[in-house]
């Protein structure tokens, strides 16, 4: 009965972290040292985003795949990537990555080169088509891509030492507390087909006119589409922090801020 016990014990440990590579080669920080976990994080994301972890059940996620994601731009516009690809994030310069365990917040920054592209559709409201447009409607239905270049992210993520059932303790991070600011220090460049107005054709010259005047479009919408962007990063973080306990990369023990 005991020997059973420890077969399955062994089994269950096998079954988790028999991608033992991955988590026994992860380099193991200490707390204050910002530069191992800078580091640290560089390894994880670059790594889950080549292979993922398969033994986690963590598929590759750089390319991630977006089916029917819709972003809402003043209420008036939606635009929604039917079957497309976001890649880049694996690539990213991680400039600067640290915790402070006692204020229980995280702060990171990086630059990313970022590509989204795929089968995009577009929907406006009849209001904005009455107002404006004299009753003709905008609708596309085509192949879009959003080139950003240099996207300088800045976040602070509020965390806490989670201790769970199974005893060990994970950074848990409180993604609907994330702060975040960014910077477009490159460019953006917009690609679409099959726009229209109307019966009309119009993606030539609107593409033209987003791309000669793409820092005035991103600080007016940009929002929405930068919201949607982190919202997948720290998915993709997540996969990290949600699955792998701390021990495996933070040499100090965490018991002392450890909560349930
Ligand atoms: C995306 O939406 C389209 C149209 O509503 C639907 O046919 C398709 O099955 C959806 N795809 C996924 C993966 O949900
Ligand atoms: C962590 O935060 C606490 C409380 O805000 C502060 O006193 C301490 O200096 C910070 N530690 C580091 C290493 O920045
Ligand atoms: C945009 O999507 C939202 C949520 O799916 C929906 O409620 C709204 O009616 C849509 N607006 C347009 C212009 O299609």
């Amino acid at each position: 009965m005991f020997l059973k016990k420890i077969a399955v014990f062994f089994a269950f440990i096998f079954f988790v972290f028999s991608d033992a590579s991955f988590v026994d080669n992860l380099p193991k920080c200490h707390l204050e040292d910002n530069e191992c976990l800078r580091d640290l994080y560089e390894t994880v994301i670059r790594d889950i985003g080549k292979h993922g972890i398969p033994d986690l059940n963590i598929p590759p996620v750089d390319p991630i795949r977006l089916t029917n994601v819709t972003v809402s731009v003043l209420h008036v516009v939606n635009i929604t990537m039917i079957d497309g690809v976001a890649k880049g994030i694996k690539d990213c310069l991680f400039e600067k990555f640290s915790i402070n365990i006692t204020s229980e917040i995280g702060h990171q920054e990086n630059t990313c080169d970022l590509t989204i592209k795929g089968h995009y559709k577009v929907d406006t409201t009849s209001s904005l088509a009455e107002n404006l447009l004299g009753g003709s409607s905008v609708h596309g239905d085509g192949n879009g891509k959003v080139k950003i270049d240099k996207l300088h992210l800045k976040f602070d993520f509020p965390f806490y030492a989670q201790r769970r059932d199974d005893g060990e303790i994970y950074i848990k991070c409180i993604y609907d507390l994330i702060k975040y600011d960014y910077e477009i220090q490159g460019k953006v460049a917009f690609f679409a087909d099959n726009l229209y107005v109307g019966e009309q054709e119009i993606s030539t010259p609107i593409i033209a006119m987003l791309n000669e005047n793409w820092r005035f479009v991103m600080s007016g919408f940009g929002q929405p589409f930068v919201d949607k962007a982190m919202e997948f990063y720290f998915r993709f973080a997540g996969y990290f922090f949600d699955n792998v306990p701390a021990r495996y990369y933070i040499i100090d023990d965490l018991s002392p801020y450890a909560k349930p």
